[in-house]
């Protein structure tokens, strides 16, 4: 533990949601090279186990605990309180969480049904901040911790056909940054990370047709400059850096985006 008002102990927990695939796992793996104990979210807890006993291998410390952000259906027990609940008991007070969930599915405004988009408005801003009510305020109170919302470069350029998808980041993005202001002297961070394309399961479950009529829509209004993608390590780079950060010293936002594939000057020629 350091000293006086800046004190921040040197084991720091961290949850990670959305741990099971992409940009998750490789960021469970960053933070867990980076000697945080880990704690995985998801549904698939298979994947989890997995993931878990890879991090055990290579010496660090990591519980699994299955997860659901979204709340379906108002009876059924908050798995989130369950989660928050079990990984504490596990890991110990829970220093860092990355609110990393969240799915897109394709469709058009007008014909997407309003219950289909209210639940991915569910997963993509009310999942984030159900994680917020479970582990902010004993943050607040110890006056440290650090959040950091995965958000999509979608938050500021919307892309067509996946409105309730960008809705919900420019919304989660709001939701972010007042909340900066809300946290501010309080010792606990908020950060965004806004990554633009990135291999992962994301959109791994679309029609293929579909897939590639989006695709064009995107190189149509000049969203898809060029082809190349990021692979998640690069995300879990930027978000291990966030959390990084020493006192005194707030990431706010990073945007992440693939570099353009170098022109070759001979075709130029
Ligand atoms: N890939 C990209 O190009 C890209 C670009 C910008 C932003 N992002 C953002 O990056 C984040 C991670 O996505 P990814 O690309 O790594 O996609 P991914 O491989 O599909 O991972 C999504 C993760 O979210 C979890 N998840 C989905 N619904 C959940 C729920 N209801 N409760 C708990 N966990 C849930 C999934 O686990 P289970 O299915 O096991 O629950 C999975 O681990 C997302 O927020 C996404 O919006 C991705």
């Amino acid at each position: 533990m350091g000293r006086g008002k800046y004190a921040r102990p040197t084991r720091r927990p961290a949850v990670v949601t959305g741990a099971s695939s992409g940009i998750g796992a490789a960021t469970a793996l960053a933070l867990a090279a980076a000697g945080h104990p880990v704690a995985l979210g998801a549904r698939r807890v298979e994947k989890l186990d997995e993931l878990a006993a890879r991090i055990r291998e290579e010496g660090g410390e990591v519980a699994v605990a299955p997860l659901d952000v979204t709340q379906a259906e108002p009876d059924r027990p908050d798995s989130v309180q369950a989660f928050g609940a079990s990984v504490t008991a596990a890991l110990g007070d829970i220093e860092v969480v990355v609110s990393n969930a969240g799915a897109v599915a394709p469709g058009t405004v007008h014909e997407v049904d309003s219950d289909r988009f209210a639940r991915e408005l569910d997963l993509n801003i009310t999942g984030a901040h159900r994680l917020v009510r479970e582990f902010v305020p004993a943050m607040v109170a110890r006056r440290r911790g650090d959040v950091v919302f995965v958000s999509s470069d979608v938050a500021v350029r919307a892309r067509p056909f996946m409105s309730s998808y960008a809705a919900g980041k420019w919304g989660l993005e709001g939701m972010a940054h007042a909340m900066q202001m809300e946290l501010e002297g309080t010792g606990v961070r908020a950060s965004i990370v806004r990554p633009g394309p990135t291999w992962s399961e994301m959109g791994s479950d679309w029609d293929v047709d579909e897939a590639a009529a989006v695709l064009n829509a995107w190189v149509r209004f000049g969203l898809a400059r060029h082809g190349h993608f990021m692979k998640p390590q690069a995300i879990a780079d930027a978000i291990a850096t966030v959390v990084a950060a020493p006192r005194g010293v707030h990431i706010n936002l990073v945007e992440v985006s693939p570099e353009a594939p170098i022109d070759d000057p001979a075709e130029d020629a």
